[in-house]
């Protein structure tokens, strides 16, 4: 089974609980700066993607500050986590979801990358191209690779509630790929699971976005907005479908 279908369910949950509410908060507010604006007058968009939105933490944030959003995934264990929010489980090559529906797509904490070729990560952003309405705004946030790479820490062992994580990483210069081995031993059992993420490069996403059809308008290499270089932390890209005005 692929890596993606095994890995997101409860132990990853547990082992990347740092990434909760809080982060999603700080990031919803950056997506408050970049695309409606300080002076909060571009349009509030009728509907928004929240694509491969796992336990729906973003989801949560946008619609507290009132952005109709709906979340999708393909893990049923992340969708129905508590608190339930508006969601629908599918596939992220290929929505369930009419041309043209979302104003804003939004994929966030590298939930892109993960399928084995080329044609089949890009039908990704050819699916965000087909439901984003003419001018409407997507945001993709992804690892650095560079820096990712050169700091891969090899090995490392982490305490969990009952148990340790132990995790080998290593990177693969003829897939161009960023991999874990995660072994979980917790409550007398073991299990072990992979993930396995194409490190892209700048360069390589946006020619993807323009093969897609879209536009990138603006990158960052954070969440508090710093402009994207070799050293940063993220690589956030931010655009819009071409056709219409902005939303
Ligand atoms: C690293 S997690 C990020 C989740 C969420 N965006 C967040 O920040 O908490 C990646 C997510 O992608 C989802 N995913 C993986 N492959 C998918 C696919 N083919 N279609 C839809 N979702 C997928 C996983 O289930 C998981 O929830």
């Amino acid at each position: 089974m692929a890596w993606y279908k095994e890995w997101f369910g409860q132990d990853y949950l547990e082992l990347y609980s740092h990434r909760d509410v809080d982060e999603a908060e700080r990031h919803a507010d950056f997506v408050e700066r970049v695309l409606v604006g300080d002076d909060g007058d571009a349009p509030r968009p009728n509907a928004v993607l929240d694509l491969a939105c796992g336990a729906g933490r973003h989801t949560q944030a946008l619609r507290a500050r009132g952005y109709r959003t709906l979340g999708l995934d393909l893990s049923l264990t992340l969708l129905t986590q508590p608190p339930p929010f508006p969601k629908v489980a599918g596939d992220i090559r290929e929505l369930p979801f009419a041309d043209a529906s979302f104003d804003w797509v939004l994929n966030f904490f590298t939930s892109f990358g993960y399928f084995d070729n080329e044609r089949e990560n890009f039908r990704v952003l050819e699916e965000i191209a087909r439901v984003l309405a003419p001018g409407g705004r997507f945001l993709i946030d992804l690892f650095n690779r560079e820096p990712v790479i050169a700091g891969l820490v090899p090995s490392e062992t982490r305490e969990l509630d009952g148990g340790v994580a132990e995790i080998e990483r290593w990177f693969d210069d003829e897939t161009d790929r960023v991999n874990k081995r995660i072994r979980i031993l917790t409550g007398g059992r073991e299990r072990t699971f992979v993930e396995s993420v194409r490190a892209y490069s700048e360069p390589e996403v946006s020619i993807g976005l323009r093969w897609a059809g879209l536009e990138r308008d603006r990158l960052f290499g954070d969440f508090d907005g710093a402009a994207f270089g070799p050293e940063s932390d993220r690589l956030i890209l931010v655009g819009h479908r071409p056709g219409a005005n902005r939303r």
